[in-house]
């Protein structure tokens, strides 16, 4: 009997596995996070961003390529019309092993539950202060009590797990540090501490000057709690600690102090349809023009993502004391 044959796959030139697809499915969002966009911004027209089918099609090429974990994001994803349909759609790819989604929760009150009911595994929620004032200025017009209302909705959903973001800036949020962690034990909820990453010109903080690292954290953290170490590995960048005699993980995320890109096994979709092979590179293919241009055609769409393979960068190279050499803000990918 002839063996049967390989599953298709997706490896790079250093011998990385791609199983990890993040598809941004809007640039747009309700809040203006300091680090991640200018207050005044301008966002995608309509016509140049993906339709809800195209983006299906391309979670199923990359599903039949080996694809077991896509992450939904934004922007905001939850700001998205017709959202809720193509999660419960992707949901049902066979071969996902994992469908997850990062959020800022502004609209979970509305949405935990039929995410959940649609088959999203787990929830990354962003919350960089549990302080009302310094919730407004950090996303420039969020307002706290509702998203702490979407992450006890999203508790009562029935979610595996639930971790929260905190991107820390020194002399911004740093002082929270212990009383976010608190929080997560409380809530029973996971935790990554993330170093900012410049992408995008920002001009209310000098990112040199607010770089807060995770070693930083990491001391300040022991001063209250016992940080055990831990092998899980969720197949994203987090270093994940145990909180001694809790449920709660603590994962640092940390792009300058420890570099995590030799163990990289994902590529993003963002809203228009490029595929970036590194968040801290401009390496990319026009996956809309392919789609645009032979419809139905999945056979090229799988030849181009398997060439695309050959692009992908060894490593980013974020430096903060300089101008950012990507032009792209965060939201276009949703980190
Ligand atoms: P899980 O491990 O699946 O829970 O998720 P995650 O932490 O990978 O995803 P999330 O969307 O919550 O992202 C958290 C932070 O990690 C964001 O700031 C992302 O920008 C950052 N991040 C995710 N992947 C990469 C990467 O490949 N390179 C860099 N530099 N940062 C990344
Ligand atoms: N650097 C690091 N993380 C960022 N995020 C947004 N912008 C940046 C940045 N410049 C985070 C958000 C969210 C996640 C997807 O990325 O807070 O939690
Ligand atoms: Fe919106 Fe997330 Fe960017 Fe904040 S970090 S502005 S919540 S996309």
């Amino acid at each position: 009997m002839p063996n049967k044959p390989e599953p298709l796959s997706l490896i790079d030139r250093f011998g990385r596995r791609v199983n990890y697809l993040r598809i941004s499915v809007t640039d747009r969002c309700d809040f203006r996070c300091l680090y991640c966009m200018e207050e005044a911004m301008t966002f995608l027209p309509r016509a140049q961003i993906l339709t809800l089918e195209e983006i299906y099609t391309l979670a199923k090429v990359f599903s039949e390529l080996g694809v077991e974990k896509i992450r939904i994001t934004g922007g905001e994803p939850l700001v998205r019309n017709g959202i809720l349909q193509l999660i419960e759609r992707i949901g049902q790819l066979s071969g996902l092993k994992e469908l997850v989604m990062t959020t800022n929760g502004s609209q979970l009150q509305k949405f935990a539950k039929p995410l959940s009911d649609a088959g999203v595994k787990r929830l990354n929620i962003s919350l960089d202060t549990l302080d009302v004032e310094k919730f407004k200025v950090l996303t420039r017009n969020g307002e706290l009590k509702t998203v702490l209302r979407g992450v006890e909705a999203a508790k009562n959903a029935g979610f595996q797990r639930i971790k929260i973001n905190a991107v820390i800036l020194k002399n911004r949020n740093h002082h929270e540090v212990i009383d976010l962690v608190q929080f997560a034990i409380e809530h029973e909820l996971d935790i990554s501490f993330i170093e900012e990453m410049p992408l995008g010109v920002v001009s209310q903080h000098d990112r040199y000057e607010s770089f807060y690292s995770s070693n930083d954290i990491k001391k300040d953290l022991e001063q209250a709690f016992t940080l055990l170490s831990s092998t899980v590995q969720t197949g994203g960048p987090s270093n994940y600690f145990q909180v001694q005699e809790t449920q709660t993980r603590v994962g640092f995320i940390s792009p300058h102090s420890h570099n995590f890109c030799s163990s990289c096994n994902r590529v993003r979709l963002t809203a228009e349809g490029r595929l970036l092979l590194c968040l801290g590179n401009e390496h990319s293919v026009d996956m809309k023009q392919i789609l645009r241009t032979h419809p139905g055609n999945q056979e090229i769409l799988k030849q181009s993502i398997i060439q695309a393979m050959q692009i992908k960068p060894e490593r980013h190279e974020f430096q903060l004391d300089e101008q950012p050499v990507i032009l792209r803000h965060m939201n276009v990918t949703g980190g």
